[in-house]
């Protein structure tokens, strides 16, 4: 396949794994990368630069083939140490998330690496391609992670972000299938980013329980989470997340929310499998997903489907 996003990344298939706190480990990202897609390592899964570093080295004695890493943005943690780590390694991209990653395109430039940047919205997409963002991510209402707190889909999203941008788009939000990436392509982007249908495979680090859930839950299995903290997370709908909520609702302290639904808790469930101790995020493409499969196998039958589908509308005009 040919699109503007697989000749800036120098790959077969516009297939990229998303950004996995906890999950988007050397493994998962080279057999993704094996495959023709594009693998991103997780840096906010490493307490350091040398832990990033290594798994850098690692993926590369998993694959001679480009792959990246995906630095999230926020205000509880300084990033800084993995850009450096990443601008070392001269990986092919760095997938950005969160806050403006303004301060590191120059860096990132002088090193010859692309910069993607993901965001929930048209707007901060928009402020991505004037900072020299080589390409942005957009993420629908239906993602599993943090979809933003404008509630707007895929559908609505892309077809205009591919009119309003000069940069490539790629769509991210639902994506499981062969469907979901001839659909995006119809809609305007160039490639797609998959976060839930590449927890469930062979490679991916989490435990047992979390894939299991995911292959149990259907699409109306989700719900969203920390809204009123500003950081909508959609996850998928279990007592604790119900707890949450009512927190939530009852006006709890940011800290009181975090003891159930963030990073360590989320370590806990999705490495250890203590599925009843934390938020286990997940997007509305769970609905489609119903086998454990290898990443490879996952990006080859989502190509085959999607080439079916395409031959398919060829023959509907
Ligand atoms: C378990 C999980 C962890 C995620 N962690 C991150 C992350 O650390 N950084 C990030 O930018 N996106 C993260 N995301 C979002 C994904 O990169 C991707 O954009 C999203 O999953 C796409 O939607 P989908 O899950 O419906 O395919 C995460 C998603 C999931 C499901």
């Amino acid at each position: 396949m040919k699109t503007r996003v697989t000749e800036l990344l120098g790959i077969q298939y516009p297939i990229i794994l998303g950004g996995l706190h906890w999950l988007g480990m050397a493994e998962l990202a080279a057999a993704v990368s094996e495959a023709g897609g594009f693998g991103l390592i997780t840096a906010g899964s490493f307490r350091n630069r040398e832990e990033l570093s290594e798994e850098i080295a690692k993926t590369r004695t998993l694959t001679n083939k480009p792959f990246g890493v995906n630095i999230t943005l926020g205000k509880r943690r300084k990033m800084d140490e993995f850009f450096a780590a990443a601008i070392e390694a001269k990986v092919t991209a760095v997938f950005t998330s969160g806050y403006n990653p303004e301060a590191f395109v120059q860096e990132l430039k002088d090193a010859g690496i692309k910069l993607v940047h993901v965001v929930p919205g048209i707007r901060y997409a928009q402020k991505a391609e004037s900072i020299g963002a080589d390409a942005v991510v957009i993420v629908g209402f239906e993602a599993g992670g943090h979809p933003g707190m404008d509630e707007v889909t895929l559908m609505a999203m892309i077809p205009k972000a591919s009119k309003v941008l000069k940069i490539p788009v790629i769509a991210a939000g639902a994506i499981s299938d062969g469907k979901g990436l001839a659909a995006a392509l119809a809609m305007g982007a160039e490639g797609v980013q998959i976060g839930t249908r590449f927890v469930a495979t062979k490679e991916c680090i989490a435990h047992p329980a979390v894939k299991q859930a995911i292959l149990q839950a259907g699409e109306t299995d989700t719900m969203l989470t920390l809204r009123s903290i500003k950081a909508a997370f959609r996850v998928l709908r279990t007592p604790n997340a119900e707890k949450v909520l009512d927190l939530e609702a009852h006006s709890a302290g940011v800290e009181e929310i975090l003891k159930i639904s963030g990073g360590e808790a989320s370590f806990r469930v999705m490495r250890e499998g203590k599925l009843e101790e934390g938020l286990i995020s997940v997007g509305q493409g769970m609905g489609l997903i119903d086998k454990i499969m290898g990443a490879g196998e996952v990006i080859e039958a989502i190509v085959q489907g999607a080439q079916e589908r395409w031959s398919a509308l060829g023959r509907m005009f």
